[in-house]
């Protein structure tokens, strides 16, 4: 772990659906924090949903903008930030979080994002004949970028209430008094 880090936020990355959005509003009320999404943010700036940014721009120009996004928020102090599930595949993206906050990584089997995002309609990338085939093919893709964050959490079989519950702890830990993050773990 760099030491020149200096955790102020905490951050979750991982694949859509996971709960990012979620749990970070619980966490970031039991750390009494700020909550940031990174899509909602873009949202709000353009006036548009992400998936009329799709359509009408091309996935290139909203990594761009999300690129641009994530640099704004390392300014932060004491925010939660849910980011985009594609945000971390990006390694500058990756390498800006941990600068500035603690990187959990929200992780579920490709069963159990398709159960949970099966009933949306907002999600560009999942418009597609096959949605479960396209979760693993993208899930498998970027696992080895997921797997860079500080801490992996399972989402499977427990609450949002219970996945925060244990982000919150994680992150006390790592900023309690003259202690570093440790080396990533899985649950
Ligand atoms: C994306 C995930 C979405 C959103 C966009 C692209 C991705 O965010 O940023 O549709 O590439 O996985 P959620 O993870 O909040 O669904």
């Amino acid at each position: 772990m760099n030491d020149d880090r200096q955790i102020r936020n905490l951050a979750l990355i991982g694949f859509m659906a996971t709960g990012k959005s979620s749990v970070g509003r619980l966490a970031a009320q039991a750390l009494g924090f700020a909550f940031v999404d990174t899509d909602e943010l873009i949202e709000s700036r353009l006036r548009k949903k992400i998936s009329e940014v799709f359509a009408q721009e091309g996935e290139a120009w909203f990594r761009e903008y999300e690129r641009n996004i994530v640099e704004e928020i390392s300014h932060y102090a004491r925010v939660v930030i849910a980011t985009g599930g594609g945000l971390a595949v990006n390694p500058a993206n990756l390498a800006s979080l941990k600068t500035h906050a603690l990187v959990v990584c929200l992780w579920g089997s490709p069963e159990t994002i398709w159960n949970r995002a099966r009933h949306a309609t907002h999600r560009p990338l999942l418009k597609d004949p096959d949605p479960l085939g396209k979760i693993r093919q993208l899930l498998a893709a970027r696992n080895p970028h997921y797997r860079q964050a500080d801490i992996l959490i399972s989402i499977e079989r427990r609450t949002m209430r219970k996945v925060s519950d244990q982000v919150v702890h994680e992150f006390r830990l790592a900023t309690a008094a003259g202690r570093r993050p440790a080396a990533a773990s899985t649950p």
